[in-house]
């Protein structure tokens, strides 16, 4: 047993390093230092100093001359981070420590003055907060570029018709550019989602300090607006142990990718042969390298693939949270990995997404043979004997369902089976029918408030300029 006893009067080089005499082993600081991602948040936390600096000498905490010494450091070491200038380690722990030290460096012990009235927790939790802050922005921004590429091919398809589906069976035929716009309902949800999350966690955690706030006389609310927060928070224990705009805005992250999931999921079977609604761009496909004549739908495929990585950033860091007590401990370094990635996978996907959308081909033939097919005007045909015949609508759909059967057996659409065969099955059909059976008749019929007809799709088209990209 190594019974050596620790040399007295040593002590570690670290910030922290006052009650302790040996250093940290070298496998400590690797689980422990988290520079290598958190340099990310280098200029958020740079800015942060710069307020609080600011902040303490607009309380005489710090001198004039000390804040001056303190801001002229501080953009030195930005300047250093811009020219790649700055050296990162494993013994600096995180990019707080790094700026700190750097600073002290830089301007003496002026530089040590800083920390006053502030600690890692307070300051991690705001550089992140505005670094997430930031992020939705920019997703706010891709999301609307995606959404005006949808709304720019659904103009030229208001009357191309292909069947819609339910259980991936031909149901109704609807217009392409009705289909096209529920995703960009869909993605204005997703849209509100963020601001909504923006707005909540848009407060600032910065002068809670370890967790108890400080006997400093600091002003919490000059250094908040100085970042842009609309308030400090209320509490400051919640403020150094509340992580649930991470939570948030990756749910919110997880919600938005099974969007893009489901219409890469479409993009995938529209361009399959079998299909052939979709003509994939060459753009965004790939080749075999055995098969010459494929096209792969490999950008589809990889937004798809990549929902999975973003929903389990949600759980992982759902989970890292879910059993710690009040306030901040050190398991909440994990947080900014899988933010980092799941937000960075995000915005690739919205990117290829709009690529994707504003380059792909419609096939207009291919879908209305498809639409031919599957009788999906017998609703109609049910809805005509309701209101034409006055016939209860469970009778008018099993007459129907002997409709289908014929036409199944003879190989015939719904239009092309004869009246004398309609009279066979029911006396009461009149040649009126063939009104409604077309698929353009269909289509237009269908004028209720957020239907399919060529109408209201026209008017929802304006409405979704004025909703979404104005
Ligand atoms: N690197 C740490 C993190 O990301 C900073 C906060 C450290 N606080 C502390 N009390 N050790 O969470």
């Amino acid at each position: 047993m190594n019974k050596a006893k620790p040399k007295k009067n040593k002590q570690t080089s670290k910030i922290w390093g006052g009650r302790f005499q040996k250093d940290s082993s070298e496998i400590m600081k690797t689980i422990n230092a988290s520079i290598w991602f958190d340099k990310k948040l280098v200029f958020h936390d740079i800015s942060l100093s710069k307020a609080h600096s600011n902040m303490l000498y607009s309380k005489s905490i710090i001198s004039n001359i000390e804040n001056k010494k303190i801001q002229k450091g501080l953009n030195l070491i930005e300047k250093e981070i811009s020219n790649d200038k700055f050296v990162f380690s494993d013994e600096l722990e995180d990019i707080h420590m790094h700026i700190e030290a750097r600073l002290i460096q830089l301007i003496g012990e002026t530089g040590k003055k800083l920390h006053t009235a502030r600690s890692r927790n307070d300051q991690v939790a705001t550089s992140f907060k505005m670094w997430v802050r930031d992020e939705v922005d920019l997703v706010l921004e891709l999301i609307k570029n995606l959404q005006s590429a949808l709304i720019f091919q659904a103009q030229s398809h208001i009357n191309t018709i292909l069947p819609g589906f339910t259980h991936l069976q031909p149901a109704q035929p609807i217009s392409l550019a009705h289909h096209l716009l529920a995703y960009v309902e869909m993605l204005g949800r997703d849209k509100s989602r963020m601001e909504d999350a923006k707005e909540r966690l848009n407060q600032s955690p910065l002068g809670a300090v370890a967790l108890a706030g400080t006997s400093f006389p600091i002003d919490r609310f000059a250094t908040a607006k100085a970042l842009g927060f609309t308030k400090p928070m209320d509490n400051s224990i919640d403020a150094v142990s509340d992580r649930d705009f991470v939570l948030e805005t990756l749910s919110n992250a997880s919600i938005i990718m099974v969007h893009l999931s489901r219409f890469a999921e479409e993009i995938v079977i529209w361009a399959s042969p079998g299909f052939n609604f979709i003509n994939l761009p060459d753009t965004f496909s790939t080749g075999s390298s055995i098969m010459p004549q494929k096209r792969n739908p490999d950008a589809a495929e990889l937004i798809r693939g990549k929902t999975g990585r973003v929903a389990s950033a949600f759980y992982n860091v759902l989970t890292m949270l879910k059993g710690l007590p009040l306030a901040y401990s050190k398991d909440m370094q994990e947080d900014k990995e899988p933010f980092f990635d799941a937000f960075d996978n995000l915005k690739l996907c919205l990117k290829v997404a709009e690529g994707l959308i504003r380059e792909v081909e419609f096939n207009i033939e291919a879908m209305g043979s498809m639409a031919d097919l599957g009788y999906i005007t017998a609703t109609d045909l049910a809805d005509w004997l309701v209101k034409e015949c006055n016939i209860p609508f469970r009778d008018a759909h099993s007459i129907t369902g002997k409709v289908v059967k014929h036409a199944e057996r003879n190989r015939l659409t719904l239009d092309n089976i004869t009246m004398e065969d309609f009279k066979t099955i029911d006396k009461r059909i009149t040649s009126d029918v063939f009104k409604v059976l077309s698929l353009k008749n269909s289509l237009k019929s269908r004028a209720s408030y957020g239907g399919t007809s060529p109408k209201v799709v026209n008017k929802a088209l304006k409405q979704a300029v004025k909703k979404w990209l104005e």
